[in-house]
């Protein structure tokens, strides 16, 4: 049976649509094609092999491939079957395709790119990556290959140990070091404990991530914020608010604002948590990137038992990895377990694994590296240029991490991002991360100047200083 549609490693659902067998198989065939279910070049099963999966007389097939070929959505040729035709690409318009035909959304790209929240994509390590993953399932026992232990791989959990510790001041046990998909879903599982604890609120920055405030509302968790000044979250103010058990921080790098959290308001967050019982949520999301001097050290460090500490490999390496740690206190690590579903089912132990061989051989600290002084090099031609072309704002939050807060004339945010919209360069608004609860501020922009690529940051500045008013 070499003739199968098995043996080309193509494995396509097709069902007759409306009425009329051959028609309603050249409606599937012709769908599939427009929407890139099946792409250019691929090769169908054989007449005699589709017709017997369907249940359906060869001849009718046949008659449908003879048609579709004459349309131009197939080719046949003597010793290659019958293919999808180089030009039926997906997107094509064709009123053939019948009623219920779906239309893709297509997400256009900006040509000059300065959203905040993404690290130069460009720039991901695919070789040192291509041979960790090599040695990693090389070495990776078999049991790596079956549901395993809820808080991931434990080489990775070692590596993450030595690493945090060394580098980022966590007092770091594998034990309690529980791998995650994302800090997303760190939070999510947060919020599930929180609740079961009988927590009824979580507080969090009155400047930050809308996408982490939902996920702890969609929890159960109310989330009143406590406001943001120059050095940081005023967390004195948590005494006052009434109703909390938790409270989220960016303590190395307030997101947006770029502050790092003063020494004072950091003992402030730690006495509350310890007086009150509650738990502080640290979002250490580029801790990695200062450039200035020594990175700030996390602050789980001063209470590990009151502070889940949470970072992640979507600023340092590429959020598409999908990899994210925390260090919990000890007695939350079985709960956390728990609220996973006893297994880790969300992080791919190959992955896993590659990352823990990637940290161990020195490879991640090297990237780090390499990093830092690429990003340190756009900040200073970014405050240079601003400097020059707008030496009235004043530009913040430049002493870390991928992004910088440029301040803007009152009134006119949302003028300078329309414009430069219309002129494509993407950027966002400071107003877009603003707490609902909490006063209007300043007018300004969130510069993600580590989000283009090498060769594509020289343009993007240029676009920036074209669109300020
Ligand atoms: C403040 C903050 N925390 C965390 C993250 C990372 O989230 P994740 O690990 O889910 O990609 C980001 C990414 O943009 C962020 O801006």
């Amino acid at each position: 049976m070499t003739d199968s549609w098995a043996a080309f490693g193509a494995d396509l659902h097709i069902e007759p649509v409306g009425a009329g067998l051959r028609s309603g198989l050249m409606n599937a065939l012709r769908e599939a094609v427009r929407t890139g279910r099946l792409t250019p070049g691929t090769r169908l099963p054989s007449s005699r092999t589709l017709a017997a999966d369907l249940g359906i007389a060869r001849n009718t097939v046949a008659d449908a491939y003879a048609e579709l070929v004459a349309e131009g959505w197939l080719t046949a040729r003597q010793g290659s079957g019958t293919r999808v035709a180089r030009r039926a690409a997906a997107g094509r318009s064709v009123g053939a395709a019948g009623p219920g035909a779906r239309t893709r959304t297509v997400r256009r790209r900006p040509a000059h790119d300065l959203m905040p929240g993404s690290p130069d994509l460009s720039s991901f390590p695919r070789a040192e990556w291509l041979k960790a993953s090599r040695r990693a399932l090389a070495a990776a026992p078999d049991a790596a290959f079956g549901y395993d232990d809820p808080r991931g791989r434990v080489e990775l959990r070692n590596a993450l140990a030595d690493y945090l510790s060394r580098a980022r001041g966590v007092y770091a046990d594998p034990e309690r070091i529980v791998v995650c998909s994302g800090l997303v879903h760190g939070l999510t599982l947060m919020g599930k404990v929180l609740r079961r604890h009988g927590v009824r609120g979580a507080a969090v920055e009155s400047y930050g991530l809308d996408i982490h405030w939902n996920l702890l509302a969609e929890a159960g968790l109310r989330t009143p914020c406590i406001p943001v000044d120059a050095l940081g979250a005023r967390t004195g103010a948590l005494r006052e608010t009434t109703g909390v058990g938790a409270v989220l921080l960016t303590p190395a790098h307030q997101f947006p604002t770029g502050v790092p959290l003063h020494p004072d308001r950091r003992a402030e967050a730690v006495d509350w948590a310890r007086s009150s019982g509650g738990i502080v949520l640290e979002d250490d999301y580029d801790g990695e990137f200062r450039y200035d001097r020594q990175p700030v050290g996390a602050l789980q460090g001063l209470d590990p038992e009151r502070v889940v500490y949470l970072g992640t490999a979507s600023k340092s390496l590429a959020p598409g990895l999908r990899l994210a740690w925390m260090v919990l206190p000890e007695v939350l690590v079985e709960e956390v377990c728990d609220a996973k579903g006893g297994f880790d089912r969300m992080s791919g132990a190959l992955d896993q694994l590659t990352l823990a061989e990637f940290i161990a051989s020195g490879a991640y600290d090297r990237h780090v590296r390499a990093m830092r002084l690429r990003y340190r090099r756009r900040r200073d031609q970014l405050v240079e240029a601003l400097a020059e072309r707008a030496p009235d704002f004043r530009v913040s939050g430049i002493a870390a991490g991928l992004h910088a807060v440029l301040e803007l004339p009152d009134g006119t945010e949302q003028t300078v991002v329309q414009g430069a919209t219309w002129q494509g360069l993407a950027l966002e608004r400071l107003s877009r991360f603003r707490h609902q609860d909490t006063e209007p501020g300043r007018d300004g922009l969130v510069i993600g100047y580590g989000t283009p690529s090498e060769s594509g940051w020289a343009g993007a500045l240029d676009a920036l200083c074209r669109v300020l008013p």
